[in-house]
């Protein structure tokens, strides 16, 4: 077992996940870190640049080829983590989908229904179980482990877009997994927080990029200005090192104040 506190973080290979992997382990976390296995005709494994930048931090680094929808892969992802390092410190819950198209609500499809819950509800429920139970069993083995789960939502959460419903009540479903899970093990000293991206320049946006270049030009987020992966992960960091550790059930809003209330 490695003396280092480790974290797992799902859908690592771009964007927020790729950026929580890097800065946990300037923290100290030795990571593991799933992806989908890579796209046909991709040249490397989408994880490998990802890698070589933990391993810049000096910290061990686990890649895990894993589909957060294939609850039948779930086991063998905490088993990878057990093998490897034998603990489970941190897990964060960010790998999601957006709809593969936006449709209006009263157009929605069971199948784009089913996909984005598939990810982003079902798959993150299921695979936070199995953390919870893994870092539950370990709690007597290890001295001063002190684990913590963490749920990456969305402001969606909360606010409506009736092109992607499918979207915002998955994660509307999430951030109520987050606090059930706060609920259930806030008695066994495992915190669990839940942070809301606001606008984050990362692939999933990047369709859109246009539309909301122009809406916080017009003043849509009072801080005017895109959030970059790097401010998500960087109050991740502050959650994984402990800071808040008597706040669970905390949901973090990194949206440059996009959802303040303001007249
Ligand atoms: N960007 C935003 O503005 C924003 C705002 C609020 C919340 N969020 C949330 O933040 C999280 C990360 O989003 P992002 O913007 O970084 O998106 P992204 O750039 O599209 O990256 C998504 C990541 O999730 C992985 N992933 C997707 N489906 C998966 C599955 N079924 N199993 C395993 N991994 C899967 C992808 O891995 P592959 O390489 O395998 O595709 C990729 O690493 C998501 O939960 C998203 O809903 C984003």
């Amino acid at each position: 077992m490695t003396d280092s506190p480790v974290a797992l973080i799902t859908g690592a290979s771009r964007g927020i996940g790729r950026a929580i992997a890097i800065e946990l382990a300037a923290q100290g976390f030795d990571i593991a870190a799933t992806a989908r296995v890579p796209r046909e005709g991709a040249q490397a494994h989408p994880l490998d640049e990802v890698g070589a930048r933990v391993a810049q931090h000096g910290r061990r680094w686990l890649p895990i080829e894993a589909d957060v929808s294939n609850l039948d892969g779930h086991a063998g992802v905490m088993e990878q983590v057990d093998g490897a390092f034998g603990r489970l410190d941190v897990f964060v819950s960010n790998a999601g989908v957006a709809p593969e198209r936006r449709m209006d609500v009263l157009e929605t499809t069971p199948e784009s229904f089913d996909r984005v819950m598939g990810t982003n509800l079902r798959g993150a429920f299921f695979l936070a179980q199995h953390a919870a139970r893994y870092m539950l069993h370990r709690r007597a083995a290890i001295a001063g482990f002190r684990p913590r789960l963490v749920f990456i939502g969305s402001v969606s959460a909360e606010a409506s877009s009736p092109s992607r419903a499918e979207y915002c009540i998955s994660k509307a479903g999430l951030s109520m997994a987050a606090r059930v899970f706060a609920d259930r093990l806030a008695g066994d000293g495992i915190p669990v927080f839940e942070i809301r991206p606001g606008i984050i320049r990362t692939d999933m946006t990047a369709p859109v990029q246009e539309r909301y270049d122009a809406a916080i030009a017009d003043g849509l987020v009072p801080q005017r200005r895109w959030g970059e992966p790097e401010d998500v992960a960087r109050a991740i960091a502050a959650l994984a090192r402990g800071d808040f550790d008597y706040s669970t059930g905390l949901v973090v809003d990194v949206g440059g104040g996009l959802m303040m209330p303001r007249l």
